[in-house]
């Protein structure tokens, strides 16, 4: 029993602060999820708006967007503001907008994925720009431009 609240506590120490050498490991992890939502989303882009003949992927990268956005403030416990990483201090120092921002983009991602659900690519579409729109909304404040 006391061995348990002692692993427990040291869970919760670890849970709290990330030591240097691991915050790399963070940007590691949280650049290749991004770039998988990114490679997603243009790929969605060029079925929907150029026209790849792909539709039948469609829903796939739906779901992987909507999945990997579900909790993106998990990607960036305090302690990983590494030299790599893009983000801004902003995301430490105004976590509740970060926050907000993260989840209207999950939000208008379930959309997406319903919308594409439901068949009709065309009626996907404005679901699509607003689901593009949430990325930008958070990356203005929140990522160092490229
Ligand atoms: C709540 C904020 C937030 C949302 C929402 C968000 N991102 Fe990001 N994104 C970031 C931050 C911060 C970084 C920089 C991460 C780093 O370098 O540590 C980033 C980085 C990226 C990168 C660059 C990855 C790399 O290799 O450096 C891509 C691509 C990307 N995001 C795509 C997207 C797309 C597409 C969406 C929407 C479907 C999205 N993001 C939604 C905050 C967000």
């Amino acid at each position: 029993m006391m061995r348990i609240a002692l692993a427990a506590g040291i869970a919760l120490i670890f849970a709290t602060s990330v030591y240097a050498e691991d915050a790399e490991v963070y940007v590691d992890y949280r650049q290749g999820l991004m770039s998988a939502v990114g490679g997603n989303t243009a790929a969605s882009a060029a079925i929907l708006i150029d026209g790849a003949p792909f539709e039948a992927n469609l829903e796939e990268h739906a779901r992987a967007i909507e999945r990997l956005t579900e909790d993106i403030p998990a990607l960036f416990p305090e302690g990983t503001d590494h030299e790599d990483s893009d983000a801004k201090p902003e995301v430490w120092d105004d976590r509740s907008t970060f926050e907000e921002r993260a989840e209207a983009s999950h939000r208008a991602a379930t959309a997406f994925r319903e919308a594409v659900e439901e068949g009709d690519p065309a009626q996907a579409m404005p679901y699509f720009r607003e689901l593009g729109g949430s990325c930008s909304n958070c990356h203005d404040d929140f990522r160092v431009e490229e």
